[in-house]
């Protein structure tokens, strides 16, 4: 089937042009002026943007994680991503205790088998590799289009590594072509705050943030940095939240070391204050690291306008607020880390970075899209619109409003982290490989259309074949 997209505004991270795409055997066929091409199918894009489908690079879909399991799987939660107009994202596949990577990846592509709408990768995270085998099976992954190693610093006696698990996967990272990724907290001072709190009978969700200070990733961060210019690996920070942290990455970066951070969604709106809510509300906003002192937004803002982190994710690990988080009702250690987004990501950045005036359209697509795509081996067969790349587009209103809720959103998830907030600009129709997944706001995509992606190695790009071979 044939789609013509007709007379949109095409914001890609570099270009703003008003053009027709047409859409064929799921890639972009022509871009170009008032096409003079037949289609099965004609979308009216006057007056909308067309963009490249959103690339959300750190998700946890299905997850076993803090004594359950994330609520969204692989089908709600691609009609949540699509419905936001993210097309295709990358989920962490977790290696559990004595298991080879490749048991760990068997379990994941089953639980994307059959239920995947939009387009999907996997990010490998490393927990185990005292068996030296474990070495080799690591430099092997890229082979197989698993290209970014994930390596929590944090979360002790779970998920955590220590440091010498962290260079050896880094060495590995630098002869096999993948990028290193930290959840950077330093894991053993927590712990030690952690028991302090419970000790004094701290059990309250406040407490999430008390015990995990900003310099606890300002150091951890500073660490991997430093780690892996030794080991000579690239490195990405997920979910950066405060200054203590952005400050060494932009160091680092000013320097030329080839190193990238990423924020999340929820780390521009949401602060320390939201734990603090009365009646266990406060569990909603318990992730890690933690929401921060408000004056953090600003600083965030101003490291995604000036380069110093390079992509914001959603970091979506969604649980229940009855039943799941309540699991921590009298022990914030016991509340699942982790809150849903995947859905407001576009929305939230479009309306309070682009019209707010923090960003511009083009860096919204930079950060949103391509440099995930760029980082993550996706580029340049997703991340942008090019002739020959798939044809994962969203045809965006920028006038439309809505108020984004629990009650309206795809997630399974029981709340909102911006219940009651008014936005302007919604994706409107979300097209992956050239299937219209979401029709005027609507989720009319089918499970199981969605394909697993082979990621092309670190620095290297995802190669467009020629139209008439593929
Ligand atoms: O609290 C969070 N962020 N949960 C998901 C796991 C992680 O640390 O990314
Ligand atoms: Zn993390
Ligand atoms: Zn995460």
């Amino acid at each position: 089937m044939s789609i013509l997209i007709r007379g949109g505004r095409l914001v890609t991270a570099s270009d703003d042009f008003v053009a027709d795409v047409l859409v064929e055997g799921g890639r972009v066929a022509l871009v170009g002026a008032d096409l003079d091409v037949a289609a099965d199918r004609t979308i009216d894009a006057a007056g909308k943007y067309v963009l490249p489908g959103c690339i959300d690079p750190h998700t946890h879909l299905d997850m076993p994680f803090g004594g359950t399991v994330t609520i969204d799987d692989f089908e709600s939660g691609h009609g949540s991503a699509a419905c936001g107009g993210t097309t295709c994202h990358v989920d962490f596949c977790i290696q559990g205790q004595g298991q080879t990577f490749a048991e760990a990846l068997e379990g994941w592509h089953a639980k994307a088998n059959g239920k995947a709408l939009i387009d999907y990768g996997f990010h490998i995270a490393v927990t185990d590799l005292r068996d030296a085998e474990r070495l080799e099976e690591l430099a092997s992954l890229p082979e197989q289009g698993i290209t970014s190693y994930k390596l929590f610093m944090a979360y002790k006696n779970v998920l955590q590594v220590d440091d010498e698990t962290l260079f050896r996967a880094m060495e590995v990272a630098a002869g096999s072509g993948a990028l290193v990724m930290v959840h950077a907290e330093n894991g053993d001072a927590i712990d030690v705050l952690v028991r302090q709190a419970l000790e004094r009978g701290d059990t309250e969700p406040i407490n999430h943030a008390l015990t995990r200070p900003p310099e606890l990733e300002g150091e951890a961060t500073n660490r991997a940095i430093q780690l892996s210019r030794i080991a000579g690996s690239p490195l990405y920070v997920v979910h950066v939240t405060c200054r203590e942290a952005v400050d060494p990455i932009r160091r680092a970066r000013e320097q030329g070391w080839a190193v990238w951070g990423e924020s999340c969604t929820q780390y521009f709106f949401r602060s320390i204050d939201d734990l603090a809510q009365p009646d266990f509300e406060g569990a909603k906003y318990v992730y890690s690291p933690p929401a921060r002192d408000a004056s953090n937004h600003d600083v965030l803002w101003d490291a995604v306008r000036t380069d110093a982190l390079s992509a914001i994710s959603t970091d979506h690990c969604s649980f229940l607020w009855d039943g799941q988080k309540t699991l921590g009702k009298d022990d914030f250690t016991k509340i699942p880390n982790g809150g849903p987004g995947l859905e407001d990501r576009l929305k939230m950045i479009h309306h309070f970075g682009v019209r707010g005036g923090r960003i511009s359209l083009n860096r919204m697509v930079d950060l949103l899209a391509t440099q995930p795509a760029k980082l993550f081996g996706l580029y340049p067969r997703k991340g942008t619109i090019a002739v020959g790349g798939d044809a994962d587009l969203v045809v965006f209103d920028p006038e439309r409003r809505e108020t984004i809720s629990a009650s309206t959103h795809h997630s399974k998830c029981d709340y909102n982290m911006y219940e009651g907030t008014e936005v302007v600009g919604v994706p409107e129709h979300v097209v992956v490989r050239g299937s219209v997944v979401v029709e005027d706001g609507e989720l009319v995509g089918s499970p199981g259309s969605g394909r697993f992606v082979q990621r092309a190695k670190f620095g290297e790009q995802l190669a467009i074949e020629p139209i008439a071979a593929r």
